[in-house]
């Protein structure tokens, strides 16, 4: 049973690190809900039972972090098209004890680079993409979704990166978008032609370049002046392909608009109000 105040959470094993319960604690004294987000820590032998807890207490849904994105899918009464093809539900709705699962990722994705250049059309672009785990299927579909030409995947394990293209070619087949996939070594060999070289929009969905992690080797001149690049990494904020793309006078959106933009559907669905993402709130987040 609903009541009232609003109750919603975020659902991972380890949790503690999200930053979700703070932008949507955020959003809830702003828009002056009635409610709370927490972070509850669910380790995997019992998604099940705390799922059901949360039921019964009322819960207007949850987000969902690693490890549970895809094993929540099994408890989903229905499961949107978005996170079907991504493979991934980040978002729970429950609604009269059912669950309804959704990927607001691709949204994130979309959403940051809409806000930070509204000018950029995703019609008819080329894309390259590094990596081939979940955030590249999100960042993918995205892409396909939003009229892409055409998208090379690149990825250290390449038999990850030809998974994927496999797994869209139908969806990308029905958007007149074709998809191939390049050696990790040739990420940045940009001579005229090649993959790099024709890049409108490159997108970093490794975990290179993250603090603690080994840094993103990319030599940012193999791509053309006109190129845009993103990165979904936002710790640091400026990564050192963005730094690099932006000493270039590359046009860049960084990481971090990804993870509030995403959270928008979700708050909106459990709390009634499409909040906004400023600057004051990513100040906040980068912050804590
Ligand atoms: P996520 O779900 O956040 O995308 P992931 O599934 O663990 O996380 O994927 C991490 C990505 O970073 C993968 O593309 C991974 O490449 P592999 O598929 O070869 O593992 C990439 N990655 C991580 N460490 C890397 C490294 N040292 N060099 C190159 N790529 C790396």
């Amino acid at each position: 049973m609903q009541d009232s105040f609003i109750k919603a959470g975020v659902i991972g094993y380890p949790v503690k690190h999200s930053k979700s319960p703070l932008l949507h604690e955020h959003w809830i004294t702003r828009h002056q809900k009635q409610g709370a987000y927490n972070a509850i820590e669910v380790p995997p032998e019992k998604l099940e039972n705390m799922v059901q807890d949360l039921i019964d207490r009322g819960y207007a849904g949850f987000n969902i972090t690693l490890p549970h994105k895809q094993t929540i899918m099994h408890l989903c009464t229905d499961i949107d098209d978005t996170a079907r093809a991504v493979g991934a539900v980040n978002t729970v709705i429950i609604e009269d004890g059912r669950l309804y699962g959704r990927n607001t990722d691709v949204f994130g994705f979309l959403e940051n680079i809409r806000a930070a250049h509204p000018d950029f059309a995703f019609t008819g672009i080329h894309a390259l993409v590094l990596g081939a785990g979940g955030a590249a299927r999100a960042v993918i579909y995205g892409l396909i979704d939003a009229g892409a030409k055409q998208i090379t995947i690149t990825n250290r394990t390449r038999a990850k990166a030809d998974d994927i293209a496999a797994s869209f070619a139908d969806l990308a087949a029905q958007h007149d978008c074709r998809l191939s996939v390049l050696d990790w070594d040739d990420r940045d060999s940009g001579d005229a032609g090649a993959a790099p070289a024709e890049t409108d929009l490159l997108v970093n969905t490794t975990s290179l370049g993250m603090t603690g992690k080994p840094s993103l080797s990319y030599d940012v001149n193999a791509l053309p002046s006109s190129a845009m690049v993103c990165d979904i990494v936002y710790a640091p904020l400026y990564t050192d392909l963005l730094s690099d793309a932006r000493a270039r006078g590359l046009r860049i959106t960084t990481g971090i608009g990804m993870l509030l933009h995403q959270a928008k559907p979700a708050f909106a669905a459990w709390f009634g109000v499409m909040p906004d993402v400023d600057d004051l709130l990513e100040q906040k987040i980068l912050k804590a």
